[in-house]
């Protein structure tokens, strides 16, 4: 695909729209390869991808239902019919990857997570590119304290996010945006 065509093709696509089947081992290498090119201030290459395959990503889908319980048990509200479908579908995910930042101090850490999020979208565009699909989710309480001990970071680390991605299937719905005139101050 033309490089224009790709970037603005890009989408967020759900696991649901995944039919459960794995990406090859390949074609995600190609896509953290990709990743691993992102432009870093003084070269820190600070991304951190923590790679879960079906095997091995049930056990973070249950820390996610469990910590989601647990916050509709804190406000009195129940679990419904739709979230337990909400985290089924998570599980037909091809692979769930952690995202996190390492701080080194050699830069400021703005420019650290901005690297990442740089690494994030060369990961996504190259999975895209190869027919997959995915979408970043800084959702199920990824910024709090229990999230941090249970991706194993240290002190010098932050989580950012998990990467959802599968064999997409069906229509994927468009995206939208406001017109780039309203974001750019010609000077
Ligand atoms: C840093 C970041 C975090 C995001 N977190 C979530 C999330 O927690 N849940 C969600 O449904 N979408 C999340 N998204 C996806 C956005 O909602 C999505 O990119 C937006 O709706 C535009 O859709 P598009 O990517 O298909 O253009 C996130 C995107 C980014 C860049």
């Amino acid at each position: 695909m033309e490089v224009q065509e790709l970037l603005l093709n890009r989408r967020s696509v759900y696991p649901r729209q995944y039919n459960g089947t794995e990406i090859p081992k390949e074609a995600l290498m190609k896509a953290l390869e990709a990743a691993n090119w992102a432009p870093t201030h003084k070269r820190t290459q600070p991304w951190r991808f923590f790679v879960y395959s079906q095997e091995n990503m049930q056990a973070l889908v249950d820390q996610w239902i469990k910590m989601a319980k647990r916050n509709l048990e804190a406000k009195g509200e129940e679990w419904t019919e739709a979230a337990e479908k909400k985290y089924a579908a998570m599980r037909q995910s091809s692979h769930i990857i952690g995202i996190a930042c390492h701080y080194t101090g050699l830069v400021p850490e703005v420019e650290e997570t901005c690297a990442v999020a740089a690494a994030v979208q060369n990961f996504w565009l190259s999975l895209q590119d190869q027919g997959y699909a995915g979408y970043w989710s800084t959702g199920n309480g990824i910024f709090t304290e229990e999230m941090h001990t249970y991706m194993g970071l240290g002190a010098e680390e932050k989580a950012l996010g998990y990467f959802l991605c599968g064999v997409p299937e069906g229509v994927i719905p468009p995206s939208i945006r406001k017109p780039v005139d309203e974001f750019v101050i010609w000077k």
